[in-house]
C-alpha cells in the first residue's frame, strides 16, 4: 500500500472515530448523558458515521483530481520545455523538426516490440515509466550539435577527417549538458528524471553493437539498451531522408542495410524487434514528410 493511500484510510478513519468519541466525551461532561443509552442514540451515531465516511471519501476524490491534474500539468511543462530545448540544435541542423517526431516515434514502436517478447522485456517493464521516458529522452539525442561550428554542420559536401572528429564531439557535448542538467534535476527535485537516460542516449546513440562506433568504442550490451534503439531509429531516419548531398532511400534499400548490419552496428534482438515492425516505420516515415 502506499503512503498515499495509507493517509486516506487514516484520514477516513479519524472523520469515522469522531462521532464516536463526541459520544464517550459528552458522557464525560454531562452526566445525565449515558453514551449510547438508547436506540435512538446509536441510530445517530451511525447514521453520522456514514455521513463522515461519504464526507472523507469525496475529500479524498477532489484531492487525487486535483494531484493529478498537477502532476499532469508538470509532466506537460517538462516535456514541452525539452521539445524546445531539443529544437535548437535541430534548427541549425540539416535534419528537420520532423525527424524528432519521427525518432520518438520509432523507439515507441521498437520499445513496445521489445516490452512485449523479448529477451529484454523484463528489464524494460523492472524499470518505471521506461518507453514513456525512452520517447521524451530520444528526442535530445542531437543535443550536443549546438556546440558545432555551422561550417562544418551545415557542409553539402563530404566531410575531411578532422571535420569528422569535429561532428563527433556532439555526443560528448550533447552528454555534458544532459549530465549537468540532470544534477541540477536531482538536486532540486531529489529523484532521477529521464534527463539521466536521455544523457546516456546523447553519449551513445553513435556506438556499434561490434565496438567500432564513437565516442567510448562499447561492445554489446555495454552500450545502453535506449541508446542501442535510439541509434537503429536514428539510422533508418537517416537514410530514408533526402540531404543536400545525397538522395533519400527507399524503404526496402534501407530495411536491407539494416538487415545487413545485425550483429555488427545494430543490436540483433533490437533488428529482430525493427524488422517486425518494419511495416509501421515505413507508415511512420510517410505521414510525418519533412
Ligand atoms: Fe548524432
Ligand atoms: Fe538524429
Amino acid at each position: 500500500m502506499t503512503n498515499r493511500s495509507t493517509n486516506y484510510l487514516f484520514f477516513i478513519a479519524i472523520l469515522c472515530l469522531a462521532p464516536l468519541i463526541r459520544e464517550f466525551l459528552f458522557g464525560l461532561v454531562s452526566p445525565h448523558h449515558h453514551p449510547f443509552a438508547t436506540t435512538e442514540d446509536i441510530v445517530h451515531t451511525i447514521i453520522e458515521i456514514v455521513a463522515m465516511a461519504l464526507l472523507g471519501g469525496v475529500l479524498i476524490l477532489i484531492d487525487r483530481r486535483f494531484t493529478r491534474d498537477k502532476s499532469k500539468e508538470l509532466r506537460v511543462t517538462q516535456a514541452v520545455a525539452i521539445e524546445t530545448l531539443a529544437s535548437l540544435a535541430e534548427y541549425r541542423d540539416a535534419e528537420t523538426s520532423q525527424h524528432l517526431q519521427r525518432i520518438s516515434i520509432f523507439v515507441k514502436i521498437l520499445g513496445d516490440n521489445l516490452q512485449k517478447d523479448s529477451p529484454y522485456s523484463c528489464y524494460i517493464k523492472s524499470q518505471n515509466n521506461y518507453i514513456e521516458d525512452l520517447v521524451n529522452a530520444s528526442v535530445l539525442h542531437d543535443i550536443g550539435k549546438i556546440g558545432v561550428p555551422d561550417a562544418i554542420l551545415l557542409k553539402p559536401g563530404a566531410l575531411t577527417d578532422e571535420e569528422f572528429e569535429i561532428i563527433k564531439t556532439h555526443t560528448t557535448i550533447g552528454s555534458d549538458i544532459l549530465r549537468s542538467a540532470d544534477l541540477q534535476f536531482q538536486k532540486r527535485i531529489g529523484t532521477q528524471s529521464y534527463l539521466a537516460l536521455a544523457f546516456s542516449i546523447a553519449r551513445g546513440h553513435h556506438e556499434k553493437w561490434d565496438g567500432s562506433g564513437y565516442p567510448d568504442s562499447l561492445e554489446g550490451e555495454n552500450i545502453p539498451l535506449g541508446s542501442r534503439i535510439v541509434a537503429l531509429c536514428d539510422v533508418y531516419d537517416a537514410v530514408t531522408s533526402d540531404r543536400v548531398y545525397k538522395k533519400a532511400w527507399s524503404h526496402e534499400k534501407a530495411v536491407q542495410m539494416i538487415k545487413e548490419n545485425r550483429g555488427s552496428h545494430f543490436d540483433p534482438i533490437i533488428t529482430d524487434a525493427f524488422l517486425q515492425e518494419a511495416q509501421l516505420f515505413e507508415i511512420t516515415k510517410k505521414n510525418y514528410i519533412g
